[in-house]
Parts: structure tokens; sequence; C-alpha cells
């Protein structure tokens, strides 16, 4: 009998641990061939990102995979960082293993060139500002023909949630996020609109605190101290699990339902800089966002799409895929 045994897709995950990026990571290592992993300074400064990183990889059993720090700010402003969400360290709540595996020698940034440059095949997975997405293809724009695609949780087809207009991720660094989305790449856009779909509830949390898993029983600590620390600051019940989105939707596609829209970045207003502006006039008469915009658009066709926009997410796959990924893990 022939078995054939379907290749996993080769990422690198480019992220800035963070309670959310640590779900990215579970499911990306489970399905995915990750080649590896490259922080960011955004959630918190670069050295707590990367550590953060180095733990979920200890405790998933996957110490191997190498961890690489990139860039500790953005492009051309200060690091703004996010404790409110994820607490002093990037990661509060568990303990987790100390990691055995060292953050690996050279730039993150030249992990990624060189990889994509030797390396046939290669997805990018995002979930951090884009900041060494950007450096990469500034220093070595010939890597732009070379990513297969790129999955990137940041930006929002409808409302922000750094500021009214702006997403956290693309608001810390919205001239990295312009070169990216402005770079001829195959973009899919997991933005808010999409991620809040993917709002935990307490009740998820408890199924996964079933599992009798230490991952499962970790992961249940962290979204523990994330629901906290979200509905302290949101005020609605639940956590938004962002960053797995973005794992999930290359890990399987029917997973996200995703348009073609234009979409480029505000860099300059002053209410409105690191806002994802996403042209969907051209959706009229199927509108995907009509329960906020219920008036069809008379306007012209806008620019030719450049990226795929999450627009809706199968809840139910997508957790189902969750719970299978942790009690997979030991
Ligand atoms: C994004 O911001 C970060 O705090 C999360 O990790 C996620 O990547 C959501 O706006
Ligand atoms: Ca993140």
């Amino acid at each position: 009998m022939i078995s054939i045994v379907k290749a996993m897709r080769k990422v690198i995950l480019d992220c800035d641990p963070g309670h959310d990026d640590a779900f990215a990571i579970m499911l990306a290592v489970r399905h995915l061939e990750v080649l590896g992993i490259t922080g960011i300074g955004g959630n918190c400064v670069i050295e707590n990102v990367t550590r953060n990183a180095l733990k979920i990889l200890e405790l998933i059993g996957r110490p191997g995979i190498p961890v690489y720090r990139g860039h500790s700010r953005p492009l051309v402003t200060e690091l703004v960082t996010a404790p409110q969400f994820h607490g002093k360290s990037g990661l509060d709540g568990p303990e987790l293993p100390e990691p055995a595996a060292k953050v690996r020698d050279g730039h993150g940034v030249d992990f990624i060139i060189d990889t994509l440059k030797s390396v046939d095949g290669v997805t990018l997975i995002a979930t951090g500002p884009l900041t060494n997405i950007a450096a990469a293809l500034n220093r070595a724009p010939e890597i732009a023909a070379r990513i297969t695609e790129i999955s990137i949780m940041g930006g929002s087809a409808s409302f922000g949630n750094w500021t009214p207009a702006a997403e956290f991720n693309i608001f810390v660094d919205p001239e990295a996020a312009y070169r990216v989305f402005n770079a001829g790449l195959h973009i899919k856009m997991c933005g808010l609109n999409l991620t809040r779909q993917c709002r935990i509830t307490r009740e998820e949390a408890d199924r996964i605190r079933s599992i009798p898993t230490k991952t499962a029983a970790a992961a249940a600590e962290l979204l523990g101290f994330y629901l906290r620390s979200s509905e302290k600051v949101q005020g609605v019940p639940g956590a938004d699990l962002h960053d797995p989105c973005a794992a999930a939707w290359i890990i399987d596609p029917s997973l996200v339902k995703g348009i073609p829209m234009h979409v480029t970045v505000e860099l300059k207003g002053e209410f409105t800089r690191g806002m994802t502006v996403c042209d969907y006039r051209h959706t009229r008469g199927s509108d995907p966002l009509r329960d906020i915009c219920h008036e069809p658009s008379a306007a012209p066709l806008g620019e030719k799409p450049n990226a795929e926009v999450g627009v809706e997410l199968d809840r139910e796959g997508f957790f189902r895929l969750l719970f299978d990924t942790l009690a997979g893990y030991p």
C-alpha cells in the first residue's frame, strides 16, 4: 500500500510573544514546518519576546527550532509596548519552564533574508509589528519574489484597538507596514474585524484546562491572565485570540473567508496614523461588512487588490483545531 504524506508548508514565524503569539507558535509548530522564529520588539522589549518564544518551544518539547533576535524598535519611531494586555514580562501568568536553548547568533533579519534566498516555497507568518519584514525587504528587495505568501495579523477593515482607527501591530510601526503592504507580496490580512470573531470565552478556556497535558495546563494559565487583562482593559467578556488566526489561515485555508481588497497604511493622519485603509468598494452588492456599511457604494472601483482580507472565521473549526493541537502536545 502506498501512503502519501503531505509535505508541511515551510514557514518563518515573526512574532512578539505575547499571549496570543504563544498560541500562534503552538499551532504553527504542530502543523507547519517552522524553519525559525524571529522576535520583534512589540508587546514587550526584544529580550523578553525572544525569551518568551524559547519558553513556549521548551514547553511544547520543540527546543530545537531556532529563535533569532530581530529589531528592538520600529524603523523610525520609538517602541510602544502593551503591558496592560501581556504583563511586565510580555507573557505573564504561568511559571513556564526555563528554556535550555539559547537565542541563536545572528540577526533575525539576516535569518529571514538568507532563508528566503536558499529555501524554496517559504511562507511568512507575522504576528507583531512588521519591522523585521520591512527591513528585510529594504535590504534585499529581491526576496519579495521568493515569499510564497505572508499571513499578517495586523490592521483592521473596521475599527482599531490601540486608537479608534489603528490596530496595535500596525500602529507601532506604520512605516514598516506601509513597506510590506506595498511590496507586491501575496498577503493574507487577519485584521481585527476577523480576529474579534475569535474571542475566547471563559468556558472555552475551562475546556482547555480539562485537557490532561502540561501544555494545555500552561495554556489555560496563560489564558487566565490574558482574559483578566483583556476584560479589564476592554470592558467586555472574553479575550481576542488575534495571532493564532494568522497561523490557522495557513494551516487550513478553509477556516477563513477572505476578500481581495486594496490595503494601504495611513502614515500622516493626526487621528488615523497606523490605520489600514481597506478599499472594499468593489465588493458592493455582496458587502461583507454590510453591518457597518449599509449603503452600497457608488464609488468607482479602487486600485487593484494587493491583499486578501479575512472577513469571516469558521469559529467552530478554529477552536477544534486549537483543542486538538493542545491535546497533541506533551
Ligand atoms: C495584536 O497586538 C498584540 O498585543 C497582539 O499580540 C496582537 O498581535 C493585536 O492588536
Ligand atoms: Ca502579537
